[in-house]
């Protein structure tokens, strides 16, 4: 059966308020999604990224179209998702506007790609892009993973337009 695609022209039986509205309570961990063409790199906060296949090893973001990273990952066709650590709030909110020079005093290294490796982050996952598929405003660019690094840090998590530590529910 072919996929349907979703269009902007479909009926709207839910508001785009409604939809924000609950989108909010889904708590999330907090990524930069950095990318890179030809010499330029740059990075943007994001919520949106699902793993999607371990065998082989996949995930997917989704971008919006009017951002910068939307050219520079379809132009560079790779992406590295960087899961921001606890400690590591300022550095989504710098990666939430537009910047200049973004990572001129940032920690990080180069990857396989090129993509900007941020460290001590809770983790890395650098991709080449594999497939693309617009919906509305944004694009789900899904990546096949050729680099992974593990960090110890916790992790840090967004919900309801405020940044969180993650805190473990005591047994009763
Ligand atoms: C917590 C948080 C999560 C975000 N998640 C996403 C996301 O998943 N996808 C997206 O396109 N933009 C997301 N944004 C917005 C981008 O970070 C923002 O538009 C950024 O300025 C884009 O940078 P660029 O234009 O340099 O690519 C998020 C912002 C915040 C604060």
């Amino acid at each position: 059966m072919a996929a349907r695609v979703l269009s902007t022209d479909m009926p709207q039986v839910v508001s785009p308020e409604q939809f924000k509205g609950v989108m909010r309570r889904l708590g999330s961990s907090v990524a930069v999604i950095t990318s890179r063409h030809d010499a330029r790199v740059n990075g943007m906060t994001a919520t949106a990224v699902c793993s999607v296949s371990a065998d082989p090893p996949s995930l997917l973001v989704v971008v919006n179209r009017a951002n910068a990273s939307h050219a520079m990952i379809r132009q560079g066709q790779a992406f590295a998702v960087n899961l921001l650590s606890q400690s590591q709030s300022d550095l989504a909110e710098r990666f939430a506007r537009r910047t200049p020079d973004p990572f001129s005093d940032v920690p990080h290294t180069l990857g396989v790609t090129g993509c900007p490796l941020l460290e001590e982050c809770s983790g890395s996952l650098e991709c080449t892009v594999v497939q693309e598929t617009e919906v509305g405003t944004h694009t789900i660019f899904i990546g096949h993973v050729v680099s992974a690094k593990i960090g110890m840090a916790p992790p840090l998590l967004y919900h309801e337009g405020t940044y969180h530590a993650l805190s473990a529910l005591k047994r009763a």
